[in-house]
């Protein structure tokens, strides 16, 4: 975890961490094999979990971070905000959101905290102004 203390608590982050490794589960990857879980957490405190969903027109697959976010949109949830969104992976580097996903959270979830977590038990987050400095 970062020092600087706009930061999630350890506790909070482990939950969000947990739920998108869960959602993980879920993840439809026969394409790429690599499968994605993503939890958004709002500021009322309800966490939305996504997973990755191929298509084998490979263009229509949706990331696992748009996902959560459409769910929580659909749901109502825009006008509370979102604090945090966790990424969780199995793959030996943290795997950042791609810049399609970078501009749907920021629209939506602005200078959030981005947690990267994986199966390897590596964690790192950023505030979304540093994943997409000078925003569209
Ligand atoms: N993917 C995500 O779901 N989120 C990311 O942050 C990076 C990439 C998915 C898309 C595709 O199904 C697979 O990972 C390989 O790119």
């Amino acid at each position: 975890m970062r020092e600087n203390d706009s930061s999630m608590s350890a506790p909070g982050q482990a939950e969000l961490i947990a739920a998108a490794r869960a959602a993980r589960e879920n993840a439809h990857a026969p394409f790429s094999n690599f499968k994605v879980g993503a939890a958004l957490r709002s500021r009322s405190g309800k966490i939305f979990t996504g997973c990755n969903v191929e298509n084998a027109s490979y263009g229509l697959t949706i990331c696992a971070e748009r996902i959560a976010i459409f769910k929580a949109i659909s749901e109502g949830e825009r006008s509370v905000g979102f604090d945090a969104i966790a990424v969780f992976t199995a793959a030996e580097k943290l795997t950042p959101p791609c810049g399609a996903c970078r501009q749907i959270i920021w629209e939506f979830c602005g200078d959030c905290e981005v947690i990267l977590s994986n199966t390897c038990g590596q964690t790192e987050s950023f505030k979304m102004s540093a994943l997409l400095p000078r925003a569209f």
